[in-house]
Order: C-alpha cells, then structure tokens, then sequence
C-alpha cells in the first residue's frame, strides 16, 4: 500500500495493513520521532496528525491512512507549529522530553482547527 508521509509517497507492504500506524512508521519507515507509550489510546504520545487531524497512530490500522496526508514531529511544519515550539521552549514544557512529539502535534491540531478560539469539541470552558 501507499502512504504518504511527510509529504512523499512512500510503499508499506501490505502485510502490514492492520498493523498500528506507529509500528509502520517506527519499524518499517524508520521514523522513530513517534513516541510508543501506554499503546491502549491513553497517553498520546504516539499523536500524529492525518489529513491535519490528530489521530493515536497506535489505535490506527495503518490501511486507515491511506490516501490521507500523514504528519509526523519530523516533518511539522509551519508558523503554528512554530508558535508551539516555541511556546514549549520558553515555558520549559518539555520535561523528559519523551512524549513531546505527540503533545506537540495534539497542540498543533488544536490551534490549526480554530486558531481564533481553540477548544475542544464539545468543551464549554471552565465553570465559573
Ligand atoms: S501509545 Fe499511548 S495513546 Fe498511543
């Protein structure tokens, strides 16, 4: 099957179509910036973003990605993710630094999907 990944086509056999997104891109492209965590959908360190959406590259079937856009922490891009890096940078955000990769893309997904007012879907903000 064919994947693209930061910006380029690149093959994936297909034997690999049920196999998580991230041990596609891990152990099969080579591309260790996606983080392995808890690997059950809670952590988010394995975010990447699809068609600009974050997704949990571990709960993704790598044939899900098909003929969708894969962001990976190593081709992000872009003044948003820009402001967020940064923004980790000044406010020493990045502790151990192991799960930046996904937290980063998550904030960029946020930002990019309603710059102006960014929130969940659904969030109401906080009582007051
Ligand atoms: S590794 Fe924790 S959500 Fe994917």
């Amino acid at each position: 099957m064919n994947l693209e990944v930061n910006g380029a086509d690149v093959e994936v056999d297909d034997r690999h179509a049920k196999t998580p997104l991230l041990w596609a891109l891990r152990d099969v492209l080579g591309m260790a910036g996606t983080k392995f965590g808890c690997g059950a959908g809670f952590c988010a360190a394995c975010t990447v973003l699809i068609d600009g959406r974050s997704q949990k590259s571990c709960q993704t079937a790598t044939e899900r990605a098909v003929g969708k856009a894969i962001t990976t922490v190593e081709g992000a891009s872009g003044p948003v993710v820009d402001a967020v890096r940064s923004a980790w940078h000044s406010g020493n955000v990045v502790q151990c630094g192991y799960c930046q990769p996904g937290q980063t893309l998550g904030a960029v997904s946020l930002l990019e999907s309603n710059l102006p007012q960014p929130q969940r879907p659904g969030h109401r903000g906080l009582p007051r």
